[in-house]
């Protein structure tokens, strides 16, 4: 394990008043988002629209790095370069899905448990071959009526650590990504216990595998009112609730922590990670975000299928991310 590279890529990815965009959509994932434009998802327009999205020029002032899905990795930008190689010339750094996405958990109905250990460090050396130098894995936990259990906390904490190891082992930085849904009609106030208990388990997984903390990201969730929450907390509480927690949780070795959107509008992404970075705290690691719908909703309508739209899509994206870049320094 090459350390002092883990670390300086790590930094690289969270600091400087940048972010990640996470266009690593499986085709699944993909397909819904396409079907509610009413766009087919043919290989050809999923490669038109994500070439769309890092050619936009000056990215990289507010984008540090780019997580790609395992199909885009191995396509080339508008035919020509390849995206990994892309990325980089243009300053990004470029990243790789590697999960193979959250299954039914046995004997533990509503509860899932993301797979894709088996043959991963020859995937890694593979991504590794093509470019990747940070990859990213999510585990999916949801709140519910006595869930998330103990045996789910455990399992997905044990997933991340063992896929974070791994990673290392190649010299790939590891997004580790804990998501605690925002759907349900949950208070902030068990979101944040969720949460809390989520990120105990998953750092003493982390160590237990003894994989370094400064060379990691974690991307975790944002402590929410649930979706269908009656009383929802305002954009002070939900930037208070989640830095607290956080402060209990997380060492201060993590060099960054890029927040997922989760289904925020892009406003409430937006205002909440600013606001954490205007409290003032002197906080020991880097708040900025990695985000997907929340970077790429404006893109991804104003192309809807129509490959005549590349101003349109780039100013929409730029947008998107020099908003979030100046939520990174809480200067929006
Ligand atoms: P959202 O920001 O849309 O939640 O996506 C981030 C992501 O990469 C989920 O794994």
């Amino acid at each position: 394990m090459n350390l002092a590279k883990l670390e300086s890529t790590a930094r690289e990815m969270v600091s400087g008043g940048r972010g990640i965009l996470a266009m690593d959509e499986s085709t699944g994932t993909c397909t819904s988002r396409f079907d509610k434009l009413g766009v087919p998802s043919t290989e050809e327009n999923r490669l038109s629209y994500r070439s769309m999205l890092v050619t936009a020029e000056g990215l990289s002032e507010f984008i540090s790095g780019a997580i790609l899905f395992d199909e885009t990795i191995r396509q080339s930008v508008n035919g020509d370069t390849p995206f990994a190689t892309y990325l980089n010339d243009a300053g990004i750094v470029p990243g790789i899905k590697v999960d193979t996405g959250a299954k039914a958990l046995a004997g533990h109905p509503g509860e899932k448990v993301t797979e894709g250990l088996d043959g991963l460090r020859e995937r890694l050396q593979e991504y590794v071959s093509l470019g990747a130098r940070f990859a990213k894995w999510r585990a999916v936990i949801t709140i519910g009526d006595g869930i998330p259990s103990d045996a789910c906390l455990m399992a997905n904490a044990h997933g991340l650590a063992r896929y974070a190891a791994l990673c290392q082992e190649a010299d790939v930085v590891p997004i580790v990504e804990p998501e605690v849904l925002m759907d349900g009609g949950h208070s902030i106030e068990q979101c944040r216990d969720v949460t809390h208990r989520t990120l105990k388990t998953v750092f003493q997984q982390l160590d237990n595998q003894g994989v370094v903390l400064s060379g990691i990201v974690l991307k975790p969730n944002m402590v929410l009112s649930g979706k269908e929450c009656t009383e929802q907390a305002g954009v002070d509480e939900v930037a208070r609730q989640t830095v607290d927690c956080f402060l209990d949780c997380v060492p201060a070795s993590v060099p960054g922590v890029a927040f997922l959107s989760g289904g925020q509008t892009d406003e409430q992404a937006t205002q909440h990670l600013n606001k954490m970075n205007q409290l003032g705290l002197n906080l020991p690691w880097y708040l900025t975000f990695s985000y997907g719908r929340a970077l790429q909703q404006a893109p991804m309508k104003a192309w809807s299928g129509d490959n005549s739209k590349t101003v349109e899509v780039h100013q929409q994206i730029l947008q998107r991310a020099e908003v979030n870049a100046l939520a990174s320094q809480g200067a929006v």
